[in-house]
This record gives structure tokens, C-alpha cells and sequence, in this order.
């Protein structure tokens, strides 16, 4: 006749463990939200390697992985003002070219900036389309 009551019981024990569950699971789930949309913007700004100075060296000679690096932090600091970072690989490097010295009037940056960010985001779309290009021409 006790099994009614202990049953009550373990229910109401289920439901407040199942809270204490839930209080990790926030504890859990925030930390996991913020580390997926941090590492989207990352996939969204890719950093620039080796492989892409090399590549930019040969447009503007003398860049070095340093110059895309810090055009690439020049890019997410003014350029996120207004609207969320376009991928460099959203757009043609031509569209490119047109594009950063319109913004540049309206994120009122200097010529070096514009240069670092025109840089990196034309060099990195370049490279993007070169290594696509390379796939559509190996799998044939
Ligand atoms: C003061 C606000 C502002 C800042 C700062 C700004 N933009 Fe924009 N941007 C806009 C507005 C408004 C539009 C949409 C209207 C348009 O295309 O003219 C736009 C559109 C764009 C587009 C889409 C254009 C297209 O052809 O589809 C790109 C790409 C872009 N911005 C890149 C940049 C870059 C790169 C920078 C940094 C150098 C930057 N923006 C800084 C206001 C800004």
C-alpha cells in the first residue's frame, strides 16, 4: 500500500532531477550556441595561410601573410557596422574591386586600409574560385 506514495515520490524526484538536468543543460548549451556562431563568423572571414600571401604577392608584390592577416581584421572591424560580413568568396574579385572603394567612403577609411582590405578580400575570392575550378576540372 506504500508503493502509491513512493511512486508520487519518485515522480516528483524525477521532476526535480530532471530540473537540476535542465540547469546543466543551460550551463551546456550556451557555451556550445556561443563556440557555433563564433565559428561561423570564422567560416564566413576564413583567415588568409601561406598559400594565399603567396598568391597576393604576385598582384601587389611585397604582401606578405601579415598584410592579409591584418586585412582581414581591418575587414571585420570597419566593415560590420551596417550589415553583417559577406564572405569573400560571396563575390567575384571584380566585384570586389568595385565594391571596397564604395564602402570605403562610407566606413570613412584611409587608403592603406583600403588597400589591406582590398587585398585580402580579392585574394582569398580568387583563391576560392581557382580551387573550385580545380575540382570541376578533376572531376572530369
Ligand atoms: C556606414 C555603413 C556601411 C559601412 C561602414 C560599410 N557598408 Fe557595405 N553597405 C552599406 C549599405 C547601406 C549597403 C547596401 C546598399 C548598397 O549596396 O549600396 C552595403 C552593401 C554592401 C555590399 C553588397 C553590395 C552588393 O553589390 O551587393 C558589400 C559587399 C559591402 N557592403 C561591403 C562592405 C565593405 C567591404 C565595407 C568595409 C570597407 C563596408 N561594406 C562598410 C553600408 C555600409
Amino acid at each position: 500500500m506504500n508503493t502509491k506514495k513512493w511512486k508520487h515520490g519518485s515522480f516528483f524526484h524525477f521532476i526535480s532531477d530532471m530540473s537540476k538536468c535542465f540547469r546543466h543543460i543551460k550551463e551546456f548549451i550556451l557555451p556550445v550556441f556561443l563556440i557555433s556562431v563564433l565559428g561561423s563568423c570564422a567560416g564566413t572571414v576564413p583567415q588568409p595561410s601561406p598559400r594565399h600571401a603567396e598568391a597576393a604577392a604576385k598582384q601587389w608584390p611585397g604582401t606578405t601573410l601579415q598584410d592579409l592577416v591584418r586585412g582581414r581584421e581591418l575587414y571585420v572591424s570597419h566593415c560590420s557596422s551596417c550589415h553583417s560580413l559577406y564572405s569573400p568568396t560571396e563575390y567575384p574579385a571584380e566585384h570586389w574591386r568595385k565594391i571596397v572603394p564604395e564602402m570605403k567612403v562610407r566606413a570613412k577609411i584611409g587608403e592603406d586600409e583600403v588597400l589591406n582590405i582590398a587585398r585580402y578580400l580579392i585574394t582569398m575570392s580568387e583563391a576560392d574560385s581557382i580551387s573550385r575550378r580545380r575540382k570541376i576540372s578533376d572531376g572530369s
